[in-house]
């Protein structure tokens, strides 16, 4: 049999084995005639065999005698084994590819020795992620604060030792994490650098920057200021914060010497009074005590009624929630797009529409052709609704009470900006602007006009974003998707006054 030498460079991924991979399962070459190697990496097994042909252009030599198509999951699985450091990853994943063909429900066989190893290889994968997204430390780079060009953003900078070839799968989590300032991570296996504008990822291998330790020391006082002496648990420490990361992390020197105490931290804590009971739990108590204020007059500014908004305690929402979150935009806008009420993000940062959702919308919007800065934002109830889950906050859409407590704000808004078109975003939004007479399924996609004359303005009823994200990726949500950017691309006619 010919042998075919493939070489890949150790840090390929996904798209240069694929490339390679299909030339050779279009050509039929079995698995065990291919030695797939790493430039650079040792001569394996195959390595005395005198191969006959080397590299994609020996196989361009050879006929086409199938065409091959792989299955959306099964390049999904591929592509996530792909970025593990396992030498033997290329020839897995080609046997994979090649077995496919011949069997198209391989991969649900979990007891398969191929998938059972490639699915072992994702998980890691994800775990190295997962520890490189808690345990980059940025430092900031002394002297590099700059005034001009980049508008005043700092620049810092983290070293930090991945196991696998993850930095392309978790640079956008950075970026998103991340965005207001520069920030450059370097690693053994390439580098992440991130402008404000452009995600640029390199395979170089960096070399260990000096790291001033000055920023570790404010780290480390916060680190050991949330450190909970009643709860020390060093097995789980270790198995959250494995040793090998223990060298890059600055609060690791805090470990031995907080871990020693903590026994006669814990004697103390208890021989003291009871303490009072935490700020959160004292603000909501404080919080649900206000009175409920009657309506105030409506001011006749968007900045006064912002003030009113965030002072509103109509319903019970306003305890939890962080802030109320007001509309945003111009005040002259001819088009108001209405949400349902801020998300998790928005409740943090207070203003519409800067989470997942919102990203989703403005992606659309700008596919769409629409300068959403022309556009004024913002929502059917101004609280965010959740329920805990242990420490997470999960979204509960708000009810009929929420929102007629939050009409007023709403009406006074339209009032005030006097838009030309509104756009609901989902059924709250709908039923806030139009009462509970419209069924979204009725509606969605469809524009109308209510009013007459000079306060005639155009409604268009769209899905909300969020229901978007739930949907499962795949043809539905694509179509879905598109019917939203269509829907946007109505707003065109809005923005350019001519082309009504
Ligand atoms: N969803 C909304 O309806 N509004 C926001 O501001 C964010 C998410």
């Amino acid at each position: 049999m010919t042998r075919y030498v493939l070489t890949l460079e150790d840090s390929a991924a996904f798209e240069p084995w694929r490339e390679m991979a299909r030339g050779a399962l279009q050509r039929a070459i079995p698995p065990e005639a291919i030695d797939w190697r790493i430039r650079g990496g040792e001569t394996d097994l195959f390595g005395q065999l005198a191969p006959v042909g080397d590299g994609l252009e020996a196989l361009t030599a050879i006929p086409v005698v199938k065409t091959v198509t792989l299955r959306a999951s099964c390049i999904a699985l591929l592509r996530d084994m792909l970025c593990h450091s396992d030498p033997a990853r290329f020839a897995l994943a080609y046997r994979i590819a090649w077995r496919v063909q011949g069997n198209p429900h391989l991969l649900e066989v979990a007891t398969d020795a191929d998938i059972a190893k490639a699915r072992i290889m994702v998980r890691q994968n994800r775990e190295d992620c997962h520890k490189m997204a808690s345990f980059v430390r940025f430092r900031e780079e002394p002297g590099q604060h700059d005034e001009g060009q980049h508008g005043g953003r700092r620049h810092f900078l983290a070293w930090f030792e991945p196991e696998h070839h993850i930095l392309e799968r978790i640079a956008p989590f950075f970026a998103r994490r991340f965005t207001d300032m520069d920030w450059m991570i370097l690693t053994p296996r390439g580098s992440i650098r991130w402008d404000g504008k452009e995600l640029v990822c390199g395979t170089e291998p960096c070399e260990r920057p000096e790291l001033d330790d000055g920023f570790g020391e404010l780290w480390n006082t916060y680190y050991a200021s949330t450190f909970n002496p009643a709860r020390v648990r060093t097995k789980a420490m270790r198995r959250e914060m494995p040793g090998r990361y223990w060298k890059n992390l600055p609060e690791t020197r805090l470990i031995p010497q907080l871990v020693s105490g903590a026994e006669a931290r814990v004697r103390k804590m208890a021989e003291q009074d009871l303490r009072p009971a935490p700020a959160f739990h004292e603000r909501l108590r404080a919080r649900e005590q206000l009175p409920v204020q009657p309506l105030p007059d409506l001011p006749e500014t968007l900045e006064g009624l912002a003030v009113q908004i965030r002072n509103c305690t109509a319903c019970p929402l306003h305890c939890p929630a962080t802030q109320a979150v007001v509309g945003e935009g111009p005040a002259t806008a001819r088009i108001m797009v209405v949400g349902e009420q801020p998300g998790d993000q928005e409740d943090l940062a207070g203003r519409p529409f800067v989470g997942p959702a919102g990203q989703l919308l403005h992606g659309a919007l700008e596919e769409a052709g629409v300068d959403r800065t022309a556009l004024y934002l913002t929502n059917a109830v101004k609280h965010f609704r959740f329920r805990l889950q242990g420490r997470r906050r999960i979204h509960q859409a708000p009810d009929g009470g929420h929102v007629v407590a939050c009409r007023p704000w709403l009406e006074q808004e339209i009032a005030l900006v006097r838009p030309k078109l509104i756009v609901s975003l989902g059924a709250t939004a709908l039923k806030a602007l139009d009462g509970p007479g419209l069924a979204m399924a009725d509606v969605r996609g469809t524009s109308w006009t209510v009013g007459a004359g000079e306060n005639a303005v155009q409604r268009l009823a769209l899905a909300h974003p969020s229901w978007l994200l739930r949907l499962e990726e795949g043809p539905r949500r694509d179509i879905e998707r598109q019917h939203f950017v269509e829907g946007l691309f109505r707003l065109r006619s809005f923005l350019d006054p001519r082309e009504e």
